[in-house]
């Protein structure tokens, strides 16, 4: 069995340990709804690359949805367009019958969408408290520096989202972590206070970036284990884009694969693990990697 067959039917160990731990402010969306999200024909290129062709998929309430593929396949551009840091030449990307094509990044925010980067976003010198207060400030009606300033209503509006803010923080797990600058935190741990800003801004679909990236073994399990607690206890609608394939395979509830910027496969772990054109498409370009230029 080659190493790449090896890694498709690799099951992630972690434990989905589903804790409940916080009582919720967003509604519970569960995978018996309808279409939460609808990309349809979606297609991008950047000069005479096809990033995209022509992808369409829809993402039912509740579930996650894990979109892997080989190097170059298009993942982290369909994540762009549907986090609208990207415009699509063509297709259409709605979030709760809302168009979100060409309308920005902050539209997505207010119309539900929350997300992590690649690459760590946070305030470094800040602390935990803080960075998952300011991944609140689309919510705030007075702002975050009004609130420290001010007394009465922004005052009260402050507390309330300060103590939205310690679930959060007791959800993930980050308690211990807390009072020093984020930058002074293991790798692992950062990364959990990323997933913590976004979900300060109550999105009802969480887009996680490669959440194990650079991660050791304890932490990818640390954090199948955490995003499994959010399922669980938010409710939260997720699509993860992963290049680690066994950490999605126990995760997702369907894995969508994306090769040279097409849908080949979106389906259940297992009709995935099985498909001969994911296998082949993993083994193509393993060949091609190891090919003399
Ligand atoms: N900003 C850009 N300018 C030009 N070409 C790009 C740009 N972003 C992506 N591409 C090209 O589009 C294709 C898809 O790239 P993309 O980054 O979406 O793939 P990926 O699946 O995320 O790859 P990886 O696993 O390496 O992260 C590749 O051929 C890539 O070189
Ligand atoms: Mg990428």
């Amino acid at each position: 069995m080659s190493a790449i067959t090896a890694k498709l039917e690799m099951g992630s160990p972690a434990a989905l340990a589903t804790t409940s731990v916080v009582a919720s402010n967003t509604p519970i969306a569960r995978s018996d709804g309808g279409p939460i999200m609808e990309v349809r024909g979606v297609s991008l290129a950047f000069g005479g690359i096809q990033a995209l062709s022509d992808v369409s998929f829809e993402l039912r309430a509740g579930e996650l949805l894990a979109i892997i593929g080989p190097n170059g396949a298009g993942k982290s551009s369909i994540f762009n367009c549907l986090s609208s840091i990207y415009t699509p030449q063509a297709g259409s990307v709605r979030l709760n019958g809302g168009e979100l094509v060409g309308r920005g990044p902050s539209h997505g925010v207010r119309m539900g969408l929350g997300r992590t980067f690649q690459n760590l976003g946070l305030f470094d010198n800040a602390d935990i408290e803080t960075n998952l207060m300011l991944g609140r400030h689309p919510l705030m009606s007075s702002g975050f520096l009004a609130a420290a300033i001010w007394r009465g209503k922004a005052r009260r509006e402050e507390f309330a989202h300060r103590e939205r803010v310690h679930e959060l923080i007791d959800l993930l797990k980050l308690r211990e972590a807390c009072g020093r600058p984020v930058s002074l935190l293991p790798y692992g741990t950062r990364k959990l206070v990323e997933v913590g800003r976004a979900l300060a801004m109550e999105p009802t679909v969480l887009l996680l970036d490669e959440p194990v990236a650079g991660m050791n073994r304890e932490e990818r399990e640390h954090m199948a284990e955490t995003i499994a607690t959010i399922r669980e206890t938010l409710g939260t609608t997720i699509v993860l884009v992963e290049h680690d394939v066994g950490f999605v395979m126990d995760l997702a509830d369907r894995v969508l694969v994306l090769d040279f910027g097409r849908v080949i496969q979106c389906g259940d772990p297992e009709t995935v693990r099985n498909d001969p054109r994911v296998i082949e498409a993993y083994l193509g370009h393993a060949a091609d990697a190891g090919r003399e230029p």
